[in-house]
């Protein structure tokens, strides 16, 4: 029998704490910039140079930035537990802080992919953040941000629903349960298995059963639920 399997959900809240801006908070990205213009399938047909600059920006923001005590104490219960994270972030803090099993929904800031081959991805680093509409890859091909677009399918979503319809304890931490299917995953979790919910101002749950919510900064609510996992285990 192995470890109890515990499936973790994050949103930008969580990344709130290392600096990074979230998009629906007061003064998020969403305020600053047009979403359907920097974040849309139909905006980066209309003006590619204008996403690819979104994006570079968000990759130089993202280098001056480290995981939180949040993200730490994710990896620290993979000690009693089998840690699954399911991120709707495109940082790749959850990797730096050193957890094993990172599904990203919406894509990695830090890859990009062909514009006609869509398994064909390449990592950027440090020294080639930025690029641009006539970017290539190694292999010749056009490429684009590694992000799934609003109006683009979230190919991902399947393997992250067999691993929530398998979780032992559930854990939503640092969304506004606004966007799908992400915010549908609470739906998978099979009957009995609780769910804690951490954000210091919760989106409402009402008709999901057994959800703990946790009404505190990402940091302070995993301290809290570190105790209730490591009493419980
Ligand atoms: N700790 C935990 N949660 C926090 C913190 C914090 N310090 N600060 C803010 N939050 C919470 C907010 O209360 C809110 O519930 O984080 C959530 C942020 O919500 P959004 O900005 O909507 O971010 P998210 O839910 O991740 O957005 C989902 O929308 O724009 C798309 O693709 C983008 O992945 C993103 C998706």
């Amino acid at each position: 029998m192995g470890k109890p399997k515990l499936v973790v959900s994050t949103g930008a809240g969580i990344s709130a704490e290392s600096g990074i801006k979230t998009f629906r908070d007061a003064g998020g990205l969403w305020e600053n910039y047009p979403v359907m213009q920097v974040a849309s399938a139909d905006g980066f047909r209309r003006d590619p140079a204008l996403v690819h600059q979104f994006y570079n920006h968000r990759r130089h923001e993202l280098l001056k930035v480290k995981p939180n005590a949040a993200h730490l104490a994710l990896v620290e219960l993979e000690r009693d537990y089998d840690v699954y994270i399911i991120t709707q972030n495109v940082d790749d803090l959850h990797e730096r802080a050193g957890s094993a099993n990172v599904l990203h929904l919406h894509g990695e800031l830090m890859k990009i992919r062909s514009v006609s081959d869509p398994e064909y991805i390449e990592s950027l680093d440090a020294d080639h953040l930025d690029t641009t509409p006539q970017t290539r890859g190694r292999r010749g091909d056009l490429m684009r941000p590694h992000i799934v677009f609003f109006q683009e399918a979230v190919p991902n979503i399947e393997p992250a629903v067999e691993l929530v319809a398998q979780a032992d304890i559930f854990v939503v931490i640092g969304t506004s349960l606004n966007v799908y299917p992400a915010a549908g995953l609470l739906h998978y979790v099979r009957p009995g298995v609780p769910i804690y919910y951490i954000d210091p101002n919760p989106a409402s749950t009402v008709g999901i059963p057994d959800v703990h919510v946790i009404k505190e900064p990402a940091t302070r609510g995993m301290e809290q639920l570190a105790k209730i996992l490591t009493s419980r285990h």
